[in-house]
């Protein structure tokens, strides 16, 4: 059942290209405004909460960046464990989103009660039909990334991203923040999306690059991921990756806090993992990465086309498509989900069923 795949994990990673473009064609319907979203009054939230756990949250801190963006809502994200704890400021104005790959995480789910029980609407974002989650919601969003069998989150997350832009860029509308063209060209923008990650897969099928890095770094003790803007969430969703497959320690940081501490464990032992593709922040991630160069740091660096500012500093190159800089996370994660994909297979792990984890916590 893996399709000639060694892992399930590598063959999810694969199907991203099929599991966004399901998951766009899936919630068209409501996005072009042919059915309501049931439940839903576009107008009548002043914040948005998002609830979630692991990978998921990180969809939730990416998807920030879209809902101040695109839908101009002021929009907080708290770890479902923490939201759970802390009495909230909530009230019939709140819409929270709970992300929710399983719909049976048990902090989410608490985090959703405690929602319902302050008056807040509920929508879960989810990729099981059925599951506690939405049955508890009032309206549900579902991503069709298919069944994710490996422990390690993929395609889940690249649909939660994908579902959850479409939901901004509908607010937007709704709200009368986006003009109709707009709307319709960044939605253009995602529909390329697919064929870009095809694109990436196809090339790294052939070559190998990514494979190679991982030959390199596999023996590291540590690994340092850094990023900024929409892009920080994927240097913590690369470092989680590493840290859950391989058992190496990794960490994730916004790139501009470098200098206030961690820069300390920068030496020539360390890969650090840049994430240096075009868009608003491209420059200062490049004068980040002249910090680490300065202090001999090993850096591998994701980035687009012609970009010869970080080609010149950096050790190893990652290549993928340019795409706008807010659909740039669901590209960019491709490689490092990659990544510690292959250093975990080289380290000889069971890549699917990592030790300590399980694929839905359903206890606290
Ligand atoms: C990481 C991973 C976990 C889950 C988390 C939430 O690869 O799979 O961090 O993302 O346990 O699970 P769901 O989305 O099912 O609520």
């Amino acid at each position: 059942e893996k399709g000639g795949y060694k892992h399930f994990m590598i063959k999810e990673i694969y199907e991203q290209p099929r599991a966004v473009s399901d998951t766009i064609s899936g919630n068209m319907a409501w996005f072009k405004g042919d059915v309501p979203l049931e439940g839903i009054d576009p107008t009548s939230f002043e914040r948005i909460q998002i609830v979630a756990c692991g990978t998921s949250f990180h969809a939730g801190l990416i998807a920030k960046f879209f809902f101040e963006n695109f839908s101009q809502i002021l929009t907080e994200v708290d770890y479902a464990s923490e939201y759970r704890y802390r009495n909230p400021v909530v009230n019939g104005k709140t819409l929270v989103i709970a992300i929710t790959q399983s719909g049976e995480t048990a902090d989410t789910l608490a985090a959703m009660r405690l929602a319902r029980k302050k008056g807040a609407k509920l929508l879960a974002v989810c990729n099981v039909i059925g599951s506690t989650a939405t049955r508890e919601a009032d309206t549900v969003i579902y991503t069709y990334a298919g069944p994710e069998i490996s422990v390690a989150s993929t395609k889940a997350f690249t649909t939660q991203l994908t579902a959850l832009y479409m939901l901004s860029l509908w607010l937007g509308r709704e709200n009368g923040v986006l003009k109709e063209e707009e709307v319709n060209a960044r939605f253009s923008q995602l529909m390329e999306v697919p064929s870009k990650i095809e694109y990436f897969l196809g090339r790294e099928k052939k070559e190998g690059n990514v494979k190679n890095i991982a030959l390199e770094f596999y023996r590291s003790k540590d690994a340092l991921y850094l990023g900024r803007h929409v892009n920080y969430p994927i240097a913590l969703e690369g470092a989680l990756k590493l840290k859950e497959i391989s058992y190496i320690h990794a960490e994730g940081y916004p790139s501009g806090e470098m200098k206030h501490g961690p820069i300390a464990l920068i030496d020539e032992s360390v890969p650090v993992i840049f994430i240096a593709t075009k868009g608003s922040v491209y420059e200062k991630v490049v004068s980040n990465m002249e910090e680490v160069k300065a202090r001999k740091g090993k850096i591998i660096a994701l980035l687009n086309p012609s970009s010869p500012e970080v080609e010149r500093i950096s050790d190893f190159k990652i290549e993928v498509p340019e795409v706008d800089e807010f659909l740039s996370p669901i590209v960019n994660v491709v490689p490092l989900q990659l990544f510690a994909y292959y250093i975990a297979d080289f380290l000889g792990y069971d890549v699917d069923q990592p030790r300590n984890l399980a694929k839905s916590v359903t206890v606290e």
